[in-house]
């Protein structure tokens, strides 16, 4: 069944639990949407895990048009949210605007995610009142990174708890469907999710959320670089990616492959003309 952000309304009110997962890519894309997961983010941590980029600032609108378009082409039932990258909304209501209907022209968007609280409501208002919806991602902020001076919990202080619960109404009433709690205290996220009409997705922000999001090759064990506390790994595939390669290597220096069955054959009276 098709996923879409009345999906994401009805599961909050029936007390259902949303999946959403990342992928970057068409064949990752059908992969979650046969499993079944409700959502797909194109979230601008490719610039970690898909770009090698110490952080997101570099990704640009053209990355990310770029591999939403794979994505979406994969995702037949899954509701694919694509990032804003840092600056294509930040600079202007008007930047925002277009930016976004750019990441559904052209990165065939079924909605899209950009970071911030207050600050950035009147573009979340904009963008909301250009037909597009809008997930919201509050807490741990990636393209902020700077301005945190590393990647830290957030919310832990009574004043920065309060700014996050402001913050989580203020993106709600400006008509953000649903909104991402990272890196956030359970406890605190909890209470964001009891106050909220619209579902919180959280990463790193504990079981109450509505629903839970994590980036793929973290769950997977294919990324390596840096194993935040909340991952649990599902899976060691990158393990087993190493050993197939290391398999592969060894076979084609030994001659094991390719093997008699992956040949293609041509008739002998033909190969014996051409000696
Ligand atoms: O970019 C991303 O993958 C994200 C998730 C971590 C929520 O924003």
């Amino acid at each position: 069944m098709k996923n879409t952000v009345l999906t994401f309304q009805q599961a909050k009110e029936k007390g259902e639990k949303l999946t959403m997962l990342t992928a970057y890519d068409y064949s990752t894309a059908r992969l979650l949407d046969e499993a079944g997961v409700n959502s797909i983010l194109v979230g601008d941590s490719l610039g970690n895990v898909m770009l090698g980029y110490d952080d997101t600032i570099p990704v640009t609108m053209e990355d990310m048009i770029h591999h939403g378009a794979a994505v979406a082409r994969g995702a037949e039932n899954a509701l694919v949210v694509i990032d804003m990258p840092f600056m294509s909304y930040q600079t202007s209501v008007y930047d925002a605007v277009v930016n976004a209907g750019r990441l559904m022209k052209e990165g065939h968007a079924g909605a899209v995610k950009l970071e911030g609280g207050q600050e950035v409501c009147p573009q979340i208002q904009a963008i909301v009142a250009a037909g597009i919806p809008v997930c919201a991602h509050l807490g741990l902020t990636p393209q902020s990174i700077h301005a945190f001076g590393g990647y830290r919990v957030q919310g832990k202080t009574e004043a920065a708890a309060k700014k996050l619960i402001e913050d989580a109404k203020a993106v709600e009433e400006a008509g953000a469907f649903a909104v991402v709690l990272e890196c956030v205290p359970k406890k605190l996220a909890d209470l964001i999710t009891k106050n909220l009409q619209i579902p919180t997705i959280g990463i790193g922000a504990g079981a109450g959320c509505d629903g839970q999001v994590l980036v793929y090759q973290d769950m997977l064990g294919m990324f390596s670089d840096f194993t935040p506390k909340f991952v649990k790994r599902y899976a060691e595939i990158g393990e087993a990616m190493k050993k197939a390669f290391r398999e592969y290597i060894e076979e084609v220096g030994s001659g094991a492959f390719p093997a008699a069955e992956h040949e293609y054959k041509i008739e002998d009276d033909v190969i014996e003309k051409l000696y």
